[in-house]
């Protein structure tokens, strides 16, 4: 997997800084103060810092936003970055001014004047974010990646901070959305998560006679048509105590989704490699869960299949009986993610007994003609979990937004000859998806879905991630099982 950079935090030295080779960057806040670092910097460059803190671009910049000092007279570096960023600054502020640095990163070596700045650890963690680059299927020369130190006045604490176990279990999430899937196989998804355990992590592999067993036929239905088998992978942290119900984490997995006989256009479909993002994002979490062996029990489970056209596919017409008992006539194989999170939903209700439940899916186009790219749609039946989750999405910069649910959109899946037909049609799409999946939800279980259609990958550029795969919902559900289980 891609492997965030690694950051040394060392004491502050000031006379390092005179013969550091590479970029230095140093903090100015809004009211231009240089602290320690950047009065070193002042300094030697013979006060072409002040200069530049007095120029108009300084004072237009917003807190974050970093500027570059090319050739500094009196300096070994080749640049100095200055960035602008008050003393206290909110840890989204510190994380747009780390990820602003990674960007300048090159081949040659960093050191990031940070002393006694509020938030350390957030910039180093913006910065460690925004230095991914998914170049895996690139040949030739690739750019090499230069040292990275942090002074700061208390490096012991950051050295403790958690920082990369959210890095790996994010970058884990987004190597695996943008991985093409004749490379990401249902075989080679399943693959990678039993690698997690040599980080502690349980990966339990169910096969097609397995899940065929279990009667999880809806789920079955969506993969028959490839030659790629099915497969369901339950992940399990205990860290928590031996009597705690787990938490319970659930994504779809359709490693690819042509739309199966009710096939998509042309146009765009290239973008459904990512149509396993819900699953790529619970394997992160349970990754930064087993890398920072975080105190609480929690399930993951993910139904891996792929959506394909083939003589052997589902029809739409065709009718199916869930591992609930429920039946579905499949009026169209498009709509297939809530066909898998069916059969987990429930099966991970049945097996885990959980106290909560959050499922994840890049579920709708709909969501996003609602929501866009700024926030994922949040349907519950649970005012406290999606209020919770809410929260702690908010606290890491991740958008979120609850949605409605209701009876009413509910009867829009009545079908004619099944207990329920898989979509409702065209009005409030997401809403009725969310409906269908309520209905494999067992009344006692606070549960959330997240339709993250419309976050998961994007086309430009977000605040700490290149284009394409964002790993959306990874620290915001690490975070709620801190909150949660951990506080
Ligand atoms: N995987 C798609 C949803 C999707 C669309 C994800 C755009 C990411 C970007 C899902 O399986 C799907 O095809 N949904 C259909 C449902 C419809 C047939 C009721 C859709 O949204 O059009
Ligand atoms: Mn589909
Ligand atoms: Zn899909």
């Amino acid at each position: 997997m891609t492997t965030p950079i690694e950051i040394q935090f060392k004491d502050v030295d000031l006379d390092a800084v005179a013969t550091a080779d590479g970029l230095v960057a140093v903090f100015v806040d809004g009211d231009g103060k240089l602290d320690a670092g950047a009065r070193k910097v002042n300094t030697l460059t013979r006060k072409s810092l002040a200069r530049f803190v007095e120029s108009e671009a300084f004072e237009k910049a917003s807190p974050g936003d970093v500027s570059l000092l090319s050739y500094p007279v009196g300096m070994a570096a080749t640049g100095v970055l200055v960035v602008k960023l008050g003393r206290r600054p909110s840890s989204q502020e510190a994380r747009k001014a780390g990820a602003q640095i990674a960007k300048r990163l090159g081949d040659k070596s960093l050191l990031v004047l940070a002393g006694s700045i509020g938030r350390a650890d957030e910039i180093a963690l913006g910065l460690m974010l925004r230095a991914y680059d998914f170049d895996t299927h690139k040949t030739g020369d690739k750019p090499g990646r230069g040292e990275v130190t942090c002074m700061v006045s208390k490096p012991d604490e950051l050295r403790k901070a958690p920082l990369n176990a959210i890095a790996e279990g994010v970058f884990f999430t987004r190597d695996l959305t943008n991985e093409p899937a004749n490379i990401l196989t249902t075989t080679d998804f399943a693959d990678r998560l039993a690698a997690m355990r040599d980080l502690g992590l349980e990966v339990e592999v169910l096969e097609e006679k397995d899940l065929a067993k279990l009667g999880m036929r809806t789920l079955l239905s969506v993969g028959q048509g490839s030659v790629s088998p099915s497969k369901v992978v339950v992940m399990s942290w205990n860290g928590g105590k031996k009597k705690d119900a787990p938490f319970a984490l659930v994504g779809k997995g359709v490693v690819f989704d042509t739309g199966g006989i009710s096939i998509k256009p042309a146009a765009g479909m290239e973008d459904m490699t990512m149509d396993m993002g819900g699953a790529g994002v619970v394997a992160g979490v349970m990754r930064t869960l087993a890398l920072r062996k975080a105190k609480a029990n929690v399930v993951g489970l993910v139904g891996i299949v792929e959506n394909m056209p083939s003589g052997s596919a589902t029809r739409p017409g065709d009718v199916v009986t869930s591992m609930k008992g429920d039946t579905v006539e499949i009026i169209n194989t498009d709509a297939e993610g809530r066909l898998v999170l069916a059969d987990v939903l429930w099966y991970a209700q049945d097996r885990f007994k959980p106290a909560g439940m959050i499922n994840l899916a890049t579920l709708t186009g709909a969501i996003l003609v609602a929501l866009g790219n700024e926030n994922a749609g949040v349907f519950s039946n649970s005012d406290e979990l999606s209020g919770d989750f809410i929260k702690a999405a908010k606290a890491e910069g991740e958008g979120a937004w609850r949605m409605p649910m209701a009876k009413a959109y509910d009867a829009l899946l009545k079908s004619r000859i099944a207990d329920m037909k898989n979509v409702g049609g065209r009005n409030a799409g997401s809403i009725t998806a969310a409906q269908f999946l309520q209905r494999f939800v067992k009344d006692d279980v606070p549960w959330c879905h997240l339709d993250i259609a419309g976050v998961a990958s994007v086309k430009s550029e977000t605040a700490l991630a290149p284009a394409g795969a964002t790993g959306w919902g990874v620290m915001a559900l690490n975070r709620l099982v801190a909150d949660m289980y951990e506080g």
